[in-house]
């Protein structure tokens, strides 16, 4: 594994960053996907660029928005903050197969019909991120919810409507479990 690593390091030094291309193969949205993609390629860049998932966004680039929140084997991760290349041999879903799945059809609901979204920019990774928390079972206090999705920024709701939507879809989700 060293030897390897040092052979690479040496194939490429010298290179530029961006000429360094590398195999990946990675499940995205229950499909098999192999691509060739450049070293220093973010998740995010992968999936919108190179694939066409648009769904998932792109803001501040570092890690501190929640644009860009997709699902890597199974755990929220921020898709500016992984590089493609991390991803072989991985399961990604994003919000596009997250939607299909029917997984969050009543999230997506209560977002509507709440006005939990405006310009819709921050509403993938909010979604995502919703559904972690739901997925804990119970009815999470307001403050939870704001604690668990202070790492996605919305900058036009002022976030109450979106409480609203998440508390009232854990209300009734745990109304159906008794
Ligand atoms: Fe990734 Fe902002 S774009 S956290
Ligand atoms: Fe516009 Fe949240 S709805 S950023």
């Amino acid at each position: 594994m060293g030897d390897d690593i040092n052979a690479w390091n040496t194939a490429a030094a010298g290179m530029p960053m961006s000429a360094r291309i590398l195999d990946v193969n990675v499940r995205v949205n229950g499909e098999d996907v192999s691509a060739q993609v450049e070293a220093r390629k973010t998740l995010v860049d992968f999936l919108r660029e190179d694939l066409a998932l648009t769904g998932t966004h792109i803001g501040c680039e570092h890690g501190v928005c929640g644009a860009c929140t997709v699902l890597l084997d199974g755990a929220v991760v921020r898709g500016c903050l992984v590089l493609a290349v991390q991803c072989d041999g991985a399961t990604v879903e994003t919000i596009e197969g997250v939607s299909d799945s029917g997984t969050i059809a009543d999230l997506q609901l209560a977002f509507q019909q709440r006005n939990a979204l405006q310009c819709g920019y921050c509403t993938p990774g909010m979604l995502i991120g919703a559904r972690e928390l739901l997925a804990r079972g119970g009815v999470p206090s307001r403050e939870t919810i704001r604690e668990h999705l202070s790492g996605n920024y919305c900058r036009c709701t002022g976030y109450q409507a979106i409480v609203d939507a998440i508390e009232s879809v854990a209300q009734a989700r745990a109304g159906a479990g008794k």
